[in-house]
């Protein structure tokens, strides 16, 4: 079988910038992939092309085997592929119902083309609740996201993610400025996903959570993958040692 993704040689420039210089990348099913690289190494960078915020500028770019043309990659043709990016907040609209958002742009509607909104608001909470096992004061399918804690806020995208059945969740810096007990929370969504059966790609600096989640390490640097381990030879230590050598 194919790897899920796989990347050669995608280099990237935003003018005289080179984010990323010739990175080669390979996901494979049920596995995920811990980024790990200083500021403007190109993690971020990354990320956005695999997610079809942004386009590359050459190298090959294949998900589920099949070449990607960087004209034709777009947010929407990603979800198609099943990549979903969970952002830290961005991607949220805060203002918006909890049982809106989770079911935004994806809509289930009846044989009128109404919004089954009962049905949404019921599925909406189980996965919440149930799945992820949400269980804050604010937490109610008419609340508006605004009310949510950063944990259930990623917990939400994360829901979202796994509700419309990503083949691929990428996070990046999904525990960056989050409580000790919200980080618990998010590195359980995190081993939720792989325990489901999916593969994902995670970026933090903190090395200790990117260690707990991910199976394989990438180390980048200056937009160059300058080195690779796996988790049964690391440690937290380990990595954050390997980083302080490639910085
Ligand atoms: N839109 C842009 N325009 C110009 N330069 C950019 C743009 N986006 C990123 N860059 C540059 O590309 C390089 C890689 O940035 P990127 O955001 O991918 O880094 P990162 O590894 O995610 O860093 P951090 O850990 O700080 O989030 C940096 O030098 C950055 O300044
Ligand atoms: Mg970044």
């Amino acid at each position: 079988m194919a790897p899920l993704i796989e990347l050669s040689g995608i280099t990237k420039s935003y003018g005289q910038v080179d984010a990323l210089n010739g990175v080669d990348l390979t996901l494979h099913d049920n596995e995920i992939i811990g980024l790990i690289g200083d500021n403007g190494a190109g993690k971020s960078t990354l990320i956005k092309i695999l997610s079809g915020v942004e386009t590359f500028d050459a190298g090959i770019m294949r998900i589920g085997g099949d070449a990607v043309d960087p004209g034709r990659h777009t947010v929407k043709t990603a979800r198609n592929m099943g990549i979903e990016t969970v952002f830290q907040d961005k991607s949220l609209g805060e203002s918006q119902p909890i049982w809106r958002n989770f079911f935004m742009g994806r809509h289930r509607t009846n044989a009128l083309g109404m919004i089954r909104v009962a049905h949404e608001k019921k599925e909406a909470m189980d996965v919440l609740t149930k799945v992820l096992g949400l269980k804050g004061a604010g937490l109610s399918a008419d609340a508006p996201v605004s009310v949510l804690s950063g944990g259930e806020r990623q917990g939400l995208a994360i829901g979202r993610a796994m509700y419309f059945n990503a083949r691929v969740v990428i996070l990046d810096e999904p525990t960056t400025a989050l409580a000790v007990k919200e980080v618990g929370k998010v590195l359980g969504f995190a081993r939720a996903l792989k325990a489901d059966g999916k593969s994902g790609i995670f970026v933090s600096h903190n090395l200790h959570h990117v260690h707990d989640v991910a199976d394989r390490f990438l180390f980048l640097q200056r937009g160059r993958v300058v080195h690779e381990a796996r988790k049964a030879d690391e440690t937290p230590e380990s990595l954050m040692a390997t980083l302080m050598k490639w910085s």
